[in-house]
């Protein structure tokens, strides 16, 4: 009998870590890397949440909370959805876990049954697919094109439901494009899931803070009131409050689903941090200055970004309106040949060979669904990202 179980077999190796660990090594040999793969803020968690967390082990916070969240961080997370959504909900439609990752595979574990199905719109967060499979589900992914700014359509979601289609994960704005849909966006697609109402809606919203110029974030169950009872909506505190190693995610839905969520949790991780939960509540209670002062950094920056990237031959770079991500096409530069002799067939050979020839390290398309692109994100210095876009740009003039 093997040791890993068949359902492990099904689950892919994440093809990010093998840049990842490429570039370590590169480091390690003393080599210059400029880090542009990251998915997290390249600042600091605010003072008042860290001091927060600090009083918390002064007060001795430090034992087993209730097992999906303290009831007063229940409440400050009720309030945010009223205060930026608009969203009603009671403390028992709420979960608090380890992250919103866990939020997404406790509910994906609650309610998938073998042969049930999850759209998920390409390109996507890599960890989709594969938690839908340790879920015991089908992953349905449905490309998405840059003309539509990699966004789903209403006919493409209506094309790719069937009746053994349980959710779509929605993810707006998107990691890896930064794509972010608008209202009316997201009303056509609700108008679809009103015509099939065994679809349930997980709206992923972790990047919701993060949208630029006059673009209004929205979420599926504050544009259509008639669907809040099959939408779960997910978010955290990692990106918007530069929290990612705090791990606290939430999620809010209907109560019954929501219960489901605990007993996985109850009996897997329980509670999350105790620590990290009572500076999850300052997060979401103090001042929330620091929202406005992360858009206007990371606006700056992905304008910077997307320039310099534009003027890169044979790269072309939609602007996204929101996240930390750009997603450009590399079409323009397959069929060559690198200065350094490699052929660059795939956007994974062009990330390789950039990060060996460049030491610019990113993450190719594929490991997101959807080619020939690459993902870059923006969360470094201004310095970093203007010396890894000449980087970029002249490895592309350099192809043959
Ligand atoms: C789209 C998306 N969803 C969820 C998460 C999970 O965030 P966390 O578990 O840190 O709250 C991430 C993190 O990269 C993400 O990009």
């Amino acid at each position: 009998m093997p040791l890993l179980s068949a359902t492990l077999a099904r689950v892919k190796p994440s093809p990010t870590v093998a840049m990842s660990s490429l570039a370590a090594d590169l480091r390690a040999q003393g080599r210059d890397i400029i880090p542009l793969s990251a998915g997290e803020p390249d600042f600091d968690t605010p003072q008042n949440v860290k001091d927060a967390a600090k009083a918390a082990i002064d007060a001795g916070h430090t034992k087993y909370t209730q097992v999906d969240g303290l009831p007063e961080l229940k409440r400050a997370i009720c309030d945010k959805f009223r205060r930026d959504n608009g969203l009603d909900f009671a403390p028992g439609q709420i979960s608090v876990g380890t992250g919103g990752k866990q939020m997404l595979y406790n509910a994906l574990m609650a309610t998938l049954d073998p042969g049930d199905e999850v759209i998920i719109p390409a390109p996507y967060w890599v960890s989709y697919p594969d938690m839908v499979l340790l879920g015991g589900g089908t992953p349905v992914t449905v490309p998405c094109r840059i003309e539509d700014g990699f966004k789903l359509t209403p006919e493409a979601l209506e094309a790719s439901i069937t009746p053994r289609t349980k959710w779509l994960m929605f993810n707006s704005p998107s990691n890896p494009t930064g794509a972010a849909y608008t209202r009316a966006e997201v009303e056509a697609l609700c108008a679809v899931f009103r015509r099939h109402p065994h679809v349930w809606i997980l709206s992923d919203d972790i990047y919701e803070h993060l949208v630029f110029g006059d673009f209004e974030f929205t979420t599926p169950a504050q544009v259509a009131p008639d669907l809040y009872d099959r939408t779960l909506t997910v978010n955290g505190v990692s990106k918007a409050y530069a929290m990612t190693g705090w791990r606290i995610g939430f999620a809010a839905g209907p109560a019954e689903l929501i219960g489901g969520m605990r007993k996985i949790q109850s009996q897997s991780t329980s509670n999350p941090c105790s620590i990290s939960q009572h500076a999850a509540i300052e997060a979401l209670t103090g001042p929330q200055d620091f929202l406005a002062e992360n858009r206007a950094l990371f606006e700056r920056r992905r304008d910077l970004v997307v320039s310099l990237l534009n003027e890169a031959p044979g790269l072309s770079c939609p602007v996204p309106d929101g996240a930390f991500y750009v997603y450009p096409s590399i079409a323009g530069c397959l069929g060559k040949t690198s200065k350094g002799g490699a052929t660059i067939d795939t956007d994974e050979a062009f990330a390789t060979a950039l990060l060996e020839e460049t030491g610019v390290a990113l993450v190719f398309g594929a490991a997101f669904g959807v080619s020939p692109n690459i993902r870059i994100s923006y969360a470094a210095s201004d310095d970093a990202l203007r010396d890894a876009c000449e980087r970029i740009a002249s490895f592309c003039a350099g192809l043959r």
